[in-house]
């Protein structure tokens, strides 16, 4: 008798906390060029944009499921107007330091929602397969609704978690220091493109990108470090050279051309080294992650699509 009045108890607790941290949920900062426009907290976003259940493949489990959430491309006329239809970029910046650029094409013509709850009394979290641990995915987690995904091999990429500000940016404004020279190769251009959409946002290039991980450019090169096979192998496959690395292997779809484009890129920059702010100009420079990351770098692991 005892037992049946303390068992159902026992099962509504979880539920009333996961309730009470949902309302405490930081608030969604909007940016452009680095400058807040505004924030926005949950309970204003459901008044605004009609809450719909997603159901999606989620690429760290692999498998179906459904999230609570709201139509990106509608809230984000409330926060800046249309004008963002026809910008360049959205850098989506999260808890972790991750930092993932997306161009506002993609956002245009697919289908991106912002997730804040899976639906069900479940967790807000994902396994992540690579380091055998669940990941938080609050505060806002984007993913794509079937009907008109990105591209298989930015699948990975392209599913940032823990996104707290949204920032409409210029790419080029944002981190000129991470463009190739006038002069580089077509190949390097090609290769800068294929960065910034699959490895900036974890490192930086001349102090600008990512706080997940570390620079790859200042004061000595990537490519002055590794012997160009050694380099190529450790991009296409990180952990077939350091069984624990928490880098992601270079997507699976991703041919042998891409590879020797972003290596052509690294190639280029390494004749276009700057300093980063604040940095010393001969000592190694760890660059410390964007503030409010608690989280320490190794931590995180991004599904690569393979
Ligand atoms: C999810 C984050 C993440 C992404 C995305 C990522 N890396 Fe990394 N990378 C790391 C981490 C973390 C390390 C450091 C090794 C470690 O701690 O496991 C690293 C190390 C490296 C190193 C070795 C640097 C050194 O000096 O030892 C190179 C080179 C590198 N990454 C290149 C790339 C390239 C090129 C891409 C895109 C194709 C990329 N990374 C994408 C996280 C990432």
């Amino acid at each position: 008798m005892g037992l049946r009045v303390i068992l159902p108890v026992l099962w509504l607790l979880p539920l009333a906390c996961s309730t009470s941290r949902s309302t405490n949920r930081e608030p969604l900062v909007f940016k452009k060029d680095g400058h807040a426009l505004r924030q926005m907290k949950l309970e204003e976003i459901e008044t605004l944009q009609q809450a719909t259940t997603v159901a999606v493949r989620e690429p760290h489990e692999q498998r179906r499921m459904t999230f609570k959430s709201v139509k990106l491309p509608p809230l984000l006329d409330i926060a800046y107007g249309t004008r963002w239809r026809s910008a360049d970029q959205l850098l989506f910046i999260c808890l972790d330091g991750y930092q993932q650029p997306i161009p506002v094409t993609d956002i245009v013509t697919k289908t991106p929602y912002l997730a804040y709850a899976k639906t069900g009394a479940q967790s807000f979290s994902v396994h992540d397969p690579a380091k055998d641990k669940d990941v938080k995915l609050g505060p806002y987690y984007l993913v794509w609704g079937k009907a008109s995904r990105p591209s298989e091999e930015l699948m990975g990429a392209y599913w940032p978690y823990q996104v707290s500000q949204i920032d409409l940016i210029d790419f080029a404004s944002l981190y000129p220091r991470t463009l190739p020279p006038q002069n580089a190769s077509a190949s390097a251009q090609r290769g800068f493109k294929a960065f910034s959409q699959r490895c900036i946002a974890c490192h930086t290039i001349n102090g600008q990108g990512g706080g997940v991980s570390i620079e790859l450019n200042y004061p000595v090169s990537v490519v002055e470090l590794f012997k160009p096979e050694w380099l190529a192998k450790w991009i296409r496959n990180p952990r077939a050279i350091r069984y624990n690395t928490a880098m992601p292997p270079l997507p699976a779809q991703d041919d042998q051309q891409t590879l020797e484009d972003i290596v052509a890129y690294l190639g280029a920059m390494s004749g276009a080294k700057q300093a980063p702010d604040g940095a010393p100009h001969t000592s190694q420079h760890r660059r410390l992650p964007p503030e409010g990351k608690a989280q320490r770098a190794s931590e995180r692991r991004r599904v690569g699509g393979s």
